[in-house]
């Protein structure tokens, strides 16, 4: 008898983590590796949410908070809804949990029963399926080519849905492709799932501020309000306000799942960061300014991402609507043979020899459900960018 539990043998480690942490420990070994696999923007906190913190720190707020969010966050996370998303949500139909990751996890855990299914569009991010293992449920993926521009399509969902489909994840804009859904698109898909009560929407809006080129984000809720009861909008500041250390993520939802997902809460974690929620309060009601800059700042790195690996060799990269990742197909480099006479026969074997031949570290494809493909992560300088496209360029140079 194993002493692990069963439900463990499902999943596995996240592989962006794992490929992060590989490129630390070779770094920590002195090899000059960069390291393009973190989601993670690479711009400091701004100072007036740091202050927030600290002032929380000395007025006394150290202790105990209520399990699933400060009436202030609540307010704060009301606020936010209403303002940005046109999103009418009471203080009780909010969650706040120790980053986006628990509140999806809470979710899923406090709904899914076993063999109940949840759509995953594919490329996915990698939590996703293993959070619906871990909850007994079914992953179904449904394959969204590049050709769809990594996009659902209205006719895939309706074939993908049963009698036992509890949730549809819709994650805009994307992590791994950055593609982002118009209005349009999510009406399509609203009329889908108008057609299918059963199904419940949880919308990861979590990259919502990183869209570029006069992109206008919509959250599914706010293009059709007879969904608004059936939809979990998931958010959080750890990208928006480069706030991933602190923790914080956020919901919106129907009152029942919100008691639910507190209950489960109450009994694993209890409540987020006091600190990090006094944080978050005025990163969601003080000033946005920086926001916009940022954002400019990534499309000048997402162009410049796109432009230098298009002239790699055998690698073909599109150019996406949000968030900092790129997931170019690498279709090209496949049955070509490195320098060491090995043949690159998956995404994963591109991935390793980007690692040891050309000391890039880029996650692969098959992590996210579609290949052969690799995500790069542009949430860090231009100049290391464009050193790290030289590398890709010559490591694609070798294949023979
Ligand atoms: C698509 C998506 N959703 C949610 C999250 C959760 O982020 P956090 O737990 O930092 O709020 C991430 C983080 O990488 C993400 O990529």
């Amino acid at each position: 008898m194993s002493f692990i539990a069963d439900r463990l043998l499902r999943i596995k480690p996240s592989a962006t983590i794992f490929i992060a942490n590989k490129a630390m420990a070779l770094k920590a070994e002195g090899k000059d590796v960069i390291g393009l696999a973190q989601g993670e923007p690479d711009f400091d906190t701004p100072q007036n949410i740091k202050d927030a913190a600290k002032r929380a720190i000395d007025r006394g707020e150290t202790k105990y908070t209520q399990v699933d969010g400060t009436p202030a966050l609540k307010e704060a996370v009301c606020g936010k809804f209403k303002r940005e998303n046109g999103l009418d949500y009471k203080p009780n139909q909010i969650t706040v949990g120790t980053g986006g990751k628990q509140v999806l996890f809470n979710a899923l855990l406090a709904t899914v029963n076993q063999g109940d299914e949840v759509i995953v569009p594919a490329p996915y991010w990698v939590s996703y399926p293993d959070i619906v293992l871990l909850a007994d449920g079914t992953p179904v993926p449904v394959a969204c080519p590049q050709n769809n521009g990594f996009k659902l399509r209205p006719e895939d969902l309706d074939a993908a849905i049963t009698q036992k489909t509890k949730w549809l994840i819709l994650n805009s804009p994307a992590n791994p492709t950055g593609a982002a859904y118009t209005a349009a698109e999510l009406r399509a898909l609203a009329d889908v799932l108008l057609r299918h009560p059963q199904v419940y929407i949880l919308a990861d809006d979590i990259y919502e501020h990183l869209v570029y080129d006069d992109f206008v984000f919509t959250s599914i809720a706010q293009v059709e309000p007879k969904l608004f009861s059936r939809t979990l909008t998931l958010n959080g500041v750890s990208k928006a306000y480069c706030m991933t250390g602190w923790r914080i993520g956020y919901a919106g939802g129907p009152v029942e799942l919100i008691k639910a997902m507190a209950a489960l809460q109450s009994q694993s974690t209890t409540n987020a960061s006091s600190i990090s929620q006094a944080a978050a309060v005025e990163a969601l009601n003080g000033p946005q300014d920086f926001i916009a800059p940022n954002a400019a700042i990534f499309r000048e790195r997402r162009d410049l991402v796109v432009s230098l690996l298009n002239r790699c060799k055998g690698i073909h990269c599109p150019l996406p609507e949000g968030a900092f990742y790129v997931y170019p197909s690498c279709a090209g480099a496949i049955g070509r043979r490195a320098p060491d006479g090995k043949v690159i026969e998956t995404d994963t074997d591109f991935c390793t020899y980007l690692l040891e031949a050309g000391n890039v570290a880029v996650v692969p494809g098959t992590a996210f459900g579609l290949a052969p493909h690799f995500r790069i992560s542009y949430a860090t300088s231009a100049e290391e960018l464009r050193e790290a496209c030289a590398r890709i360029a010559k490591a694609c140079d070798a294949l023979q």
